[in-house]
């Protein structure tokens, strides 16, 4: 692609956002598409998002995907929220159109779609949700709408509770019992972000049958221990390509498969 006056401008908006992944497979699938746009990372400082927001609604810039610490802070820089983003109560991609900044959130849409492609229907389904955090909404979200039986606990019980009964969950005081007894279990906490963290409940527990899904990243303890379990796992990484493909789809209207954007980035972190 020639850059020229008319390219358009993307990117993600966060702090800390200089390791994010996004504008790797988002320029990927920039290029595929002959778009005339690039995607870049913008680190922007922790009292400027507003500032920073607002001298962004104008040629050239067409959309930006938010991350942490932002995306609650986003809904009130948009003059138009979707209404998956107000329930959840975050905005993770916003589009700009005709100066003005429309919000939404796919975040939900890419968990839900990487879980359902291993688990089928979740109606019913038992789901073990950890962390009643700003990530455990859009799950939350996601799970309720398909109508999973959804159990929530978080280290600091009063979020859990809170979170409970927005998303019509149960909220568990303890887990080590009733871990076994769940056909998903979803890690939205921080834990495993570090190698040496201590173990959220025994994952020895784990049984085959079960489905695990990490939101973070990379192969965690926990989903190590899941897979030498026989479970089927699922990381973060496939949720980020998920929501990313439809944060695509909300700017330029098409995208590509999920899978090949999924499989892209897999060969180009080798992971
Ligand atoms: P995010 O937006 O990524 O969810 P967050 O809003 O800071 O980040 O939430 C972090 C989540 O990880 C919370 O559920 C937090 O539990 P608390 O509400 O009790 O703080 C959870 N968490 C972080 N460190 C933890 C630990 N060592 N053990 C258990 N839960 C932890």
């Amino acid at each position: 692609m020639k850059v020229s006056t008319q390219t358009k401008l993307l990117g993600v908006v966060g702090n800390p956002v200089r390791h994010s992944l996004s504008p790797l497979f988002q320029n990927y699938m920039l290029r595929k598409l002959k778009i005339n746009a690039l995607y870049l990372s913008f680190e922007v400082p922790k009292d400027s998002f507003e500032l920073f927001m607002k001298v962004s609604t104008f040629h050239p810039y067409l959309g930006f995907n938010i991350t942490l610490p932002f995306k609650e802070r986003a809904l009130g820089i948009c003059s138009k929220i979707s209404s998956d983003a107000k329930k959840i109560g975050a905005v993770n991609t916003v589009k700009v159109e005709d100066g003005k900044i429309l919000g939404f959130n796919t975040d939900w849409l890419g968990f839900r779609d990487s879980l359902k492609e291993v688990v089928g229907d979740l109606k019913n389904k038992w789901v073990l949700v950890l962390g009643a955090g700003g990530a455990s909404r859009a799950v939350l979200y996601a799970l309720s709408l398909e109508g999973a039986k959804i159990y929530l606990w978080n280290r600091t019980l009063e979020k859990a509770q809170e979170l409970a009964k927005r998303f019509r969950a149960t909220t568990l005081e303890s887990l080590d019992k009733s871990v076994g007894d769940f056909d998903v279990i979803v890690n939205t906490t921080s834990v495993g972000l570090r190698e040496d963290d201590p173990p959220l409940f025994n994952y020895e527990l784990i049984r085959s049958e079960q489905v695990i899904y990490d939101l973070i990243y990379y192969q965690t303890p926990l989903l190590k221990v899941a897979r030498r379990k026989g479970a089927k796992t699922v990381s973060g990484l496939k949720m980020l390509v998920y929501q990313g493909v439809e944060s695509f789809k909300i700017w330029f209207g098409k995208g590509i498969s999920k899978e090949k954007i999924y499989r892209y980035l897999r060969r180009a972190l080798k992971y």
